[in-house]
């Protein structure tokens, strides 16, 4: 068949990149070309540290499960939250942050303006159907001139992007998987959730959610 300047318009091309503060940025599809490469690390991630639910300051349950990679993980309990290089549940270290995520989260960053990227931390949060997070801030990370990289896998859901203040107007970010997510500079402390996941299927991750968030932490 000819080629037609229809073609451009392909409906599966994902959108180009778009900006949701002066300092961030969300890359549709980024991840995709490396998800089927990731998928197994990742499981191998799981496989060395669970998902497990940690318990807030206050003594509540978190809704989202969670795990990490990398030479620091974010870890909660009654003590606070912190950067921790051992795992409280297995008394290990870490699962060291599969190459080519570090080298996606290093590129996705260097388009978003942030060059030489170089996460020591990945968080991995799970969710299913119904599950939250609430408003918050990341800063539990040393250098706030370090961007914060997200990666979403899985179910789709609408992040809240949210300003400097809790009470602040917030943003509603559909993010698919595949989708990237960057925020740094002057957006780097903004609040920020994810809405109560609705149910569905994802044909490769099944009935959940997965986010990686990639940080220099220490
Ligand atoms: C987070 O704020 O740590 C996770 C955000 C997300 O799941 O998209
Ligand atoms: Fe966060």
């Amino acid at each position: 068949m000819m080629q037609t300047e229809l073609d451009l318009f392909a409906p599966h091309d994902p959108p180009q990149p778009y900006r949701v503060g002066t300092q961030a940025m969300v890359l549709p599809g980024f991840a995709l070309p490396q998800v089927q490469a990731l998928l197994p690390m990742l499981r191998e991630v799981i496989a060395q540290a669970p998902f497990r639910h940690m318990y807030t300051p206050g003594g509540l349950k978190m809704a989202v499960a969670l795990t990490n990679c990398g030479a620091l993980g974010w870890v909660s309990d009654r003590q606070g939250y912190r950067y921790s290089g051992i795992d409280p549940l297995t008394q290990r270290p870490w699962p060291v942050i599969p190459e080519a995520l570090v080298l996606l989260a290093n590129h996705a960053a260097s388009l978003a303006g942030f060059s030489d990227f170089q996460p020591d931390a990945c968080l991995v949060n799970c969710y299913r159907p119904g599950t939250r997070l609430s408003l918050h801030q990341d800063r539990d990370e040393r250098d706030f001139s370090q961007p914060i990289v997200s990666v979403s896998l899985g179910l789709p859901a609408v992040f809240l992007f949210g300003g400097h203040t809790r009470n602040a107007s917030t943003q509603r970010i559909p993010l698919h998987h595949g989708d990237v997510l960057v925020w740094g500079g002057e957006d780097r402390l903004r609040f920020h959730g994810v809405l109560p996941l609705k149910p569905g299927v994802h044909p490769q991750m099944g009935e959940l959610r997965i986010n990686l968030t990639l940080r220099k932490a220490g």
